[in-house]
């Protein structure tokens, strides 16, 4: 795909209308300057939402959601970065330029369009096929037999394949399509010299991407016949280790209801499709992967599980864990009944309400693996309950919010017998979960320092004329996350690139907002925080501080106890004068000197 020019992702922020934008979604309040409302990025009853229509920008105070017109539109109508530049570029009629590509990416892009055009073709004459055709009639039976509604069968474009071997190469034909160009597309496979079509008798699903192009498909046996289901060959269009069954119908729900379902047949999201539940894609039967975990994340955080109730389901239901490592998703599971599928579930008379039941009451990936490893051990003896005790101990760990850690420890201790002794050792042992900076929805809890330091650079944007000399008295070592430390660098930099008042003010480019990610929060902040004419000279003392025992706390642990002669010792002997000066001085509050 042709990339957007930078000048045009430009234009179009410069164009758009924060205000105008987020009003579907919030109510905002004018109050003196900033405009507030309830966050569209989380459940609250009172408004954390600030949108700066100047810069246009928001951040939520309670949330950290934070960003432009760009970032808004891709959380909130689940579209991928260049989706939601186009979308924006619509609303405020913007034209949207692309880079000039090279005659070979120009030929592949020639390539890749005609093979989306043929998939799509072959949908709808297989589609037509399903609705028209005599040979169909079982297949149309088949479908109403099991309780799909003609509505939600056009939905997702199902269709029949003709079982012949060649009725799409002909159809095809007469459109102009070349077998080659068909057996490229997974369409058709050669034997002996000889084309044949792919999928012969089958129920055709077709396979789309998140903007509902298709990319293959599943093609299921009507009846018991093996294999229940051949799938589109991989090719260069589609890979089935990054798919997702149903993305395109589903992204939009998922965004907005915030959560996702993923199940593991195509017939459970049509089911699930046909009961009201559209935020439900499949895994493709195989285990999720990183990259599918991915592709739901940019849609939303808040994954359920409804996996098949057998063996395998379970087994995929376990490894999900790994899968989803540092993608700060929040995965619960629907627990279905024993020997069912959610099709089945909730096709069934009153099986949509046991599905909501469900997954209203659905325990977390954690408590489920509880669970489901207490269940393996015969508790009832002292010997199973020693061996069960590190399996369990290995899932506690994966637990990094407390109130679910405590939650799991309870039921723990009660399945294991634990004494309090016992108990005070699991906790200790897994309390050292280190959290990852990824970012994502899940936030990291900020630790103090982190919060001063913030504080002093948004205190810089909104004092830019004062805010020189402080900050080239200032290095990275003031700084104690890599977050922090790039806005540093970049406040530095801005303030030394044009002296004086207009250094920090804005326009922001979209280029600066995307490398300072907490930028949005930056701005806001300063303009929205009423500040004390000394917050800047405190807040630089503050940091100042906290770098000196920062490397006071090194020197002292590099040194041995009768070390006092010792040059290091001299040092931070040293380091320790200035440093009780500065508190000294932000005790007396007289900054004059700073
Ligand atoms: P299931 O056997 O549960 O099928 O496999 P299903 O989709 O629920 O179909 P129905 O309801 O029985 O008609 C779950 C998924 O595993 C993959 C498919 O993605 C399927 O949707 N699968 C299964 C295959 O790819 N090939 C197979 O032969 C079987
Ligand atoms: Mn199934």
């Amino acid at each position: 795909m042709a990339l957007i020019t930078q000048s045009s992702i430009q234009s179009v922020l410069d164009t758009c209308d924060m205000l105008d934008l987020v009003a579907p979604y919030v109510t905002l309040k004018k109050t003196g300057s900033r405009f507030m409302g309830r966050c569209p990025f989380h459940e609250e009853k009172t408004g954390s939402f600030s949108v700066d229509p100047a810069q246009k920008l928001y951040y939520c105070f309670g949330c950290g959601e934070g960003g432009n017109a760009i970032t808004f539109v891709e959380k909130k109508e689940g579209l991928d970065f260049a989706d939601a530049v186009r979308f924006l570029a619509e609303k405020y009629g913007v034209s949207v330029e692309y880079e000039e590509s090279s005659p070979q990416q120009e030929e592949r892009r020639k390539v890749l369009e005609r093979d989306y055009s043929i998939l799509d073709q072959a949908a709808t004459y297989y589609s037509r096929v399903l609705w028209e055709s005599d040979a169909a009639g079982a297949a149309r039976d088949y479908l109403r037999g099991r309780g799909f509604s003609d509505s939600v069968i056009r939905e997702f474009r199902l269709g029949f394949s003709p079982a012949s071997g060649e009725a799409l190469i002909k159809a095809a034909g007469s459109k102009g399509y070349r077998p080659e160009e068909l057996q490229r597309a997974g369409l058709v496979r050669s034997r002996n010299g000889r084309v044949y079509d792919y999928f012969r008798g089958r129920l055709m699903f077709p396979f789309t991407d998140h903007r509902g192009r298709v990319l293959g498909f599943g093609a299921r046996v009507l009846g018991d016949g093996k294999p229940k289901y051949i799938n589109s060959p991989d090719s260069h269009i589609y890979h089935k280790s990054g798919l997702l069954f149903g993305l395109g119908n589903a992204r939009q729900s998922m965004a907005r209801e915030d959560r996702a379902y993923v199940v593991e047949g195509y017939t459970d999201v049509i089911a699930l499709r046909q009961t009201g539940i559209a935020n439900a894609v499949a895994s493709m039967g195989t285990a999720l992967t990183g990259r599918q975990l991915r592709e739901v994340s940019r849609f939303t955080r808040n994954l359920y599980l409804a996996f098949d109730a057998d063996a395998a389901g379970q087994q995929a239901m376990l490894r999900v864990h790994e899968a989803a490592a540092g993608l700060s998703l929040s995965t619960h599971v629907v627990n279905i009944p024993a020997g069912k599928d959610p099709a089945e579930l909730v096709l069934a008379e009153g099986g949509k309400k046991v599905f909501d039941e469900l997954a209203a009451g659905a325990p977390t990936l954690l408590e489920y693996q509880v669970h489901a490893a207490l269940s393996s051990f015969d508790l009832g003896r002292a010997e199973e309950r020693v061996r069960a005790f590190p399996e369990l101990k290995g899932i506690l760990e994966k637990a990094t919010d407390p109130i679910e850690r405590d939650e799991l420890l309870r039921v723990i201790s009660d399945g294991l017998r634990l004494s309090a002794k016992n108990v005070a050792y699991l906790m200790e042992s897994a309390s050292q979960e280190e959290e990852s900076d990824g970012g994502g929805r899940q936030r990291r809890v900020l630790s103090q320092e982190e919060i001063v330091e913030r504080n002093f650079l948004s205190l810089c944007l909104a004092r830019p004329g004062e805010a020189g000399r402080f900050i080239q008295e200032m290095t990275e070592a003031h700084f104690t996350s890599d977050t922090n430390r790039t806005a540093f660098n970049w406040v530095r930099d801005r303030l030394a690139d044009a002296s004086g008042q207009s250094a920090l003010t804005g326009p922001y480019g979209a280029e600066e907002i995307s490398a300072v990610p907490i930028l949005p929060e930056l701005v806001i902040r300063a303009e929205t925080e009423m500040t004390e004419p000394d917050a800047l000279p405190e807040t630089f003392l503050r940091l100042c501080e906290a770098e000196l025992r920062r490397r006071i706390g090194i020197l002292k642990a590099g040194l041995a106890a009768d070390d006092e002669s010792s040059e290091d010792f001299q040092e931070m002997c040293r380091l320790e004068r200035r440093r009780r000066k500065i508190l000294e001085m932000i005790q007396s509050g007289s900054y004059e000197a700073v």
